[in-house]
């Protein structure tokens, strides 16, 4: 018998890529992210989705097309207990097609909240697998460079995909994160098909040059380092032209004095990294004015880079 009658979880929003690590890195973003609650019904096998929060309405509400249910169904099957019937609330208070993590926060935060609710089976690391079943549906690739920074917080750096291999990674506690979300959906699924599939060997080189360059200055707090290390070759050059504004807005970013600016994920969002927090607010000023100066409107972001993981708010025990 659970404990709980229910259990909510909040997980973060989260930027992937961080330029020059794409489909590997990732970090989470504080005070902004989903909300799901789960609750253990009487029957079997007829979990529901049910939609809640300002995005709600743009969610698929099927569970197996919703991230939040796809996630919560394959763990349910991990740990042979897809006889139960669950409940699962989605807030969903992230926009889709934002380049935040918006379905990675989703089924980040359901199968934490499930976890919790049967009595932790599985550690948080455990869960990204299904979290990353989320992404399948979401966008046709279970990429894990946002569901792991989600779960897990902080900056990972998923070493290998088969077998999943997560590193977290301490950043410097002054390195922060602006992220400017111009009102423009942009799917996944569409801002991966620009993508090549072939890379040239002088390209790879130079893309893993700064991806090792980028840990080092990570770790030893390098911002010098870590302003040359931040250049993408695979994705950036093709879907630069998916962002309206871009150049001409990490331009500005720079000249303010970012330490490195991309596109959050498969965008649109535009990211920049900054050493403090004051000159963090700064950047996101600068790029939210190059959105409105294009006629969009847009939100910013500003987050440590060591942003707390999933967590449970709320809970209702039995
Ligand atoms: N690494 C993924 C991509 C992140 O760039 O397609 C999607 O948010």
């Amino acid at each position: 018998m659970a404990i709980y009658k229910s259990i909510t979880a909040f997980a973060p929003a989260s930027v992937a890529n961080v330029s020059c690590g794409f489909d590997i890195m990732g970090f989470a973003v504080a005070g902004i992210g989903d909300k799901v609650t789960v609750s253990l019904q009487a029957g079997t096998d007829n979990t529901r989705v049910i939609l809640t929060g300002k995005y709600g309405h743009f969610t698929p509400v099927e569970r197996h097309k919703n991230t939040a249910g796809v996630a919560v169904i394959a763990y349910l099957q991990a740990i042979g207990r897809s006889e139960l019937n669950l409940e699962i609330i989605l807030e969903k208070n992230m926009p889709l097609g934002s380049g935040m993590g918006s379905s990675a926060s989703s089924s980040a935060a359901a199968v934490y909240a499930v976890n919790y609710l049967l009595g932790s089976p599985l550690s948080t690391s455990e869960l990204i697998p299904f979290a990353m079943e989320g992404e399948r549906i979401a966008c046709g690739s279970a990429h894990a460079d946002n569901v792991a920074p989600a779960l897990l917080g902080g900056f990972t750096l998923i070493r290998s995909y088969s077998p999943l291999d997560i590193i977290s990674i301490k950043c410097p506690d002054d390195l922060y994160a602006a992220i400017v979300h111009p009102h423009v959906e942009l799917n996944t699924s569409d801002s991966r098909r620009v993508l090549k599939n072939e890379v040239s060997v002088t390209n790879a080189i130079i893309q893993s040059a700064n991806t090792a360059g980028f840990m080092v200055a990570l770790l030893q707090s390098d911002y010098n380092l870590m302003k040359r290390s931040m250049s993408d070759l695979l994705a950036e050059p093709q879907r630069i032209h998916l962002i309206p504004g871009f150049e001409s807005i990490r331009k500005a970013a720079m000249e303010t004095g970012a330490v490195g600016c991309g596109i959050s994920g498969s965008g649109p969002s535009i990211f920049a990294l900054c050493k403090g927090e004051a000159m963090a607010m700064q950047v996101a000023d600068v790029i939210c004015e190059g959105f409105t100066k294009i006629g969009l409107f847009n939100e910013a972001y500003v987050s440590q880079v060591n942003a707390p993981g999933t967590c449970i708010v709320d809970f209702i025990e039995n």
